[in-house]
């Protein structure tokens, strides 16, 4: 295997995977709709998975705050499906959420989005892997939780075990290159913690002094540990603390 495409190259992981690809030298092939690919109307897709052999899509297609989250993610994956079929691309491997799999949390729109591109990618018939991913140590700041103002920061009192995106993003080339066979997967960081803690140690790291007020999340589940590892995850490094001092 020599030659991956990258659904969302150009994102805040997408990147992390493209250099990660690269490191092992692999050819990589971006898809975004700054490279002339879009997952939305399937424009480019096609030409751009001939000769690949595996597929990450570690894209984000629509806001994954407004009303309705769930119908360009589904139209998005399903563009991919069929052009990666058409291509006969070896592998795909979908970027997912740990927690979507939680009957309560479906009912958060964007999990819920997430949990029926799982669906997608299951019943499309290509050999996958769907990778469940903790939230990251980058989601200490992240709109969908956390809302930062002048003289204050509002975080959800979410209970996470957060992991680095780029441990994230080797875990996702090594999927694609089969080392974590088909089906699901899921991947999480070392250790749990509440996201204002998280928040409040990467405003300290910054020297950033604004308070941070703890809000109670939208959904039961977000807070009361069905966010952390499930018996059978892969646990990667780094901790937070050396995830930090490796900011510095
Ligand atoms: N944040 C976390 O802690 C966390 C944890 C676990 C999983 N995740 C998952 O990771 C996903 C990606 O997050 P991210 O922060 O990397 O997203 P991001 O920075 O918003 O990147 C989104 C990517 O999708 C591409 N894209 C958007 N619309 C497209 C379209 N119509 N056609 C082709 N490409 C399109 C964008 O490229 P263009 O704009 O150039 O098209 C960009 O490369 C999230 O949606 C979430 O499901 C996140």
């Amino acid at each position: 295997m020599n030659r991956i495409a990258i659904a969302g190259a150009t994102g805040s992981i997408g990147k992390l995977i493209v250099e990660e690809a690269e490191n092992k030298d692999l050819d990589v092939v971006a898809l975004s709709r700054s490279t002339g690919a879009d997952l939305l109307t399937g424009e480019g897709l096609r030409e751009k998975l001939t000769d690949v052999d595996a597929v990450i899509d570690a894209s984000q297609v629509g806001d994954p705050t407004a009303d309705d989250p769930v119908s360009p993610i589904l139209r998005g994956a399903q563009n991919l499906l069929d052009a990666a079929g058409s291509a006969k691309v070896g592998r795909l491997v979908m970027l997912s959420i740990n927690g979507v799999q939680d009957a309560g949390l479906q009912n958060f729109p964007f999990y819920d989005a997430r949990a029926r591109q799982e669906k997608l990618v299951l019943d499309s018939g290509l050999t996958s892997t769907i990778v469940r991913s903790s939230q990251w140590f980058e989601f200490a700041l992240n709109p969908a939780a956390v809302s930062v103002a002048d003289h204050e920061v509002t975080s959800q009192d979410w209970y996470i075990q957060p992991a680095a995106a780029a441990s994230v993003a080797r875990y996702l080339v090594e999927a694609a290159l089969g080392e974590h066979g088909d089906g699901v997967v899921t991947v999480c960081g070392p250790d749990a913690m509440r996201l204002p803690a998280l928040t409040e140690a990467v405003l300290a790291h910054r020297d950033d002094a604004r308070p941070v007020e703890i809000q109670e999340p939208p959904l039961a589940g977000l807070g009361d540990g069905t966010l952390l590892a499930p018996a059978g995850a892969d646990l990667v490094g780094p901790t937070l603390d050396q995830w930090l001092d490796d900011l510095r």
